[in-house]
């Protein structure tokens, strides 16, 4: 496994490497993450992953100080996994200058998410791009887990005429429906009992036995701050019209100190 710190050496090792299957990463990689690398493999091109915290898509007051940095621990995770290229470039290798050339995603990068983390789409749009434009990936590999992410990610794909194909990796999750993310590590032991809580609220939802403001107001009675439950339109996360069927219920609340997100995909009866 070749870890890779400037762009120079990343594309003289993939030129050498056929096509490549790329998990971009922030790094502290759990089960999630490993499961999106094998999803990568199954395309049975090398694949390539990235370790990097992204400055841009937090806004002042997020956690980019203090999101986990693992990176020995990261590479012993991955070099069993088969991972031939690890590319983890410091700031000044992705960002030489101020970016002032941007991504800017659509409207809908506006509402959810982006209703609470203004900015945020912009940051992942960007970087997704720089990332891409180093590796010159066949396929890259994002979670469900970011639901709208993955949405933004495959809008800017389609449009911008990237040759990558997109491929999405199923939601882990812990055996209590707590869903993997890396910010789970921020949980106390008292918050992560508490933490499953916001994907249960989820299921309510796609049962029809809570709307999103029910599962709302039962998150904040049990303790937390909800942002948004929400049932939305899986093809563009619009708000569903009458007799839509395949919709996905989003939710982000904080619990404590760490913000959660979670989503499920459902067909309305
Ligand atoms: O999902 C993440 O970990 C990040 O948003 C990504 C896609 C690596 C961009 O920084």
């Amino acid at each position: 496994m070749k870890i890779l710190r400037d762009i120079a050496a990343l594309r003289a090792a993939t030129a050498g490497a056929g096509p490549i299957a790329f998990v971009p990463t922030m790094g502290n990689l759990h089960e999630g993450h490993l499961a999106l690398v094998r999803l990568a493999r199954r395309s049975g091109h090398a694949v390539a992953v990235s370790i990097f915290v992204n400055r841009l898509q937090f806004a002042p007051g997020e956690d980019f100080e203090r999101y986990p940095r693992t990176f020995e621990r990261d590479c012993a995770l991955l070099e069993p996994e088969g991972v031939e290229i690890v590319f983890a470039p410091d700031e000044g290798v992705l960002y030489p200058e101020p970016q002032a050339y941007v991504v800017r995603p659509p409207p809908i990068a506006d509402e959810l998410e982006g209703r609470f983390r203004p900015g945020f789409f912009l940051g992942v749009a960007t970087v997704v791009l720089k990332l891409f434009n180093s590796v010159q990936p066949a396929v890259a590999v994002f979670g469900k887990k970011d639901y709208q992410q993955l949405h933004i990610v495959r809008g800017m794909v389609r449009q911008l005429n990237l040759p990558i194909e997109i491929v999405a990796g199923e939601t882990l999750r812990e055996p209590d429906g707590l869903a993997m993310s890396s910010r789970n590590a921020y949980l106390s032991a008292e918050e992560r009992a508490e933490a499953p809580h916001l994907h249960r609220a989820l299921l309510e939802v796609t049962r029809g036995s809570l709307a999103g403001e029910g599962a709302m107001r039962a998150l904040a009675g049990a303790g937390w701050k909800p942002d948004y439950v929400e049932v939305r339109r899986r093809s563009d996360l619009a708000p569903p019209g009458p007799g839509e069927r395949e919709l996905v219920a989003l939710g982000a609340a904080r619990l404590g100190a760490t913000r959660l997100i979670d989503n499920l995909e459902f067909d309305a009866p």
